[in-house]
């Protein structure tokens, strides 16, 4: 490992040590398999998606960190897209980051940077990053603990740096459907957007701005068009808030 080691975190243990080895995305869900038939087709939307709104991620430079990055996958998944970047992972759980070199291949080149998270707490210099992902994590944050995390993010973000909020979004009942059959979302509580975008505001004055994501089944590529054509309506599966910070 390379950052901090989180074989050496004795800390509580956490609620995905249990799932790391075997964890696949929720793809365990029957309805979820029908939409989609791997766990990267979905990490893509949002791959993708921060591809087209970070055109730096192409020509690198960037310091990225991944919160709550779990295995590792949005990371995987961006750079196996092009993107080229400083990866840094965090998470509260040392069974996921044990995973991320794991499955990171060979022909990526260097595993990301890792270190464990203290609760919401990360081990990085404040300002530290150009840009923070936060994806399918929140709604396993206890609601009381949320506030921290929010502050921890807003903290290793750069003046002028950018945070990407990706989760489920409760209003579309297909997304509640799963989530309440899904054996790693038993504890999961799910929240809005405007949830997102009132505690980020509460932490500093971002220019904040909510794109909807999969309207439709990942597994149809051919209807991706009609995805961005609808990113405005509250309805998709996943949203994503983007929040600059302030200079
Ligand atoms: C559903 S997984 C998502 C993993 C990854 N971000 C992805 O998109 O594949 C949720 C992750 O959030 C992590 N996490 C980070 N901070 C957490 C916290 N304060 N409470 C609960 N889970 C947290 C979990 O350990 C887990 O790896």
């Amino acid at each position: 490992m390379t950052a901090t080691d989180p074989v050496s975190w004795s800390g509580e243990p956490a609620e995905f040590d249990d799932y790391a080895a075997e964890y696949k995305g929720g793809l365990d869900n029957p309805v979820k398999r029908l939409l989609g038939n791997s766990p990267d087709q979905f990490i893509a939307v949002k791959a993708r998606w921060l591809m087209r709104h970070e055109p730096m991620l192409e020509t690198g430079g960037l310091a990225v960190l991944d919160y709550g990055c779990g295995v590792g996958s949005l990371m995987r998944v961006l750079a196996e897209t092009g993107a080229r970047a400083e990866f840094t992972g965090c998470d509260i759980s040392t069974g996921m980051l044990r995973e991320v070199e794991k499955r990171w291949p060979a022909e990526l080149g260097k595993a990301p940077a890792l270190a464990p998270q203290q609760g919401a707490q990360t081990p990085f210099a404040d300002g530290r990053f150009d840009v923070v992902t936060v994806s399918a994590v929140l709604h396993h944050v206890p609601v009381a603990e949320r506030s921290a995390v929010y502050a921890e993010l807003g903290r290793v973000l750069k003046p002028g740096g950018r945070l990407y909020v990706f989760e489920h979004n409760r209003r579309n009942p297909l997304v509640r459907h799963v989530i309440a059959r899904t054996p790693i979302d038993r504890n999961a509580i799910l929240l809005d957007a405007a949830e997102v975008r009132h505690a980020l505001l509460d932490t500093a004055r971002y220019d904040l701005d909510t794109d909807y994501l999969m309207f439709m089944p990942p597994r149809l590529a051919f209807l991706r068009p009609v995805d961005r054509m609808l990113a405005w309506m509250p309805l998709g599966a996943q949203y994503v808030v983007a929040a600059r910070k302030p200079v």
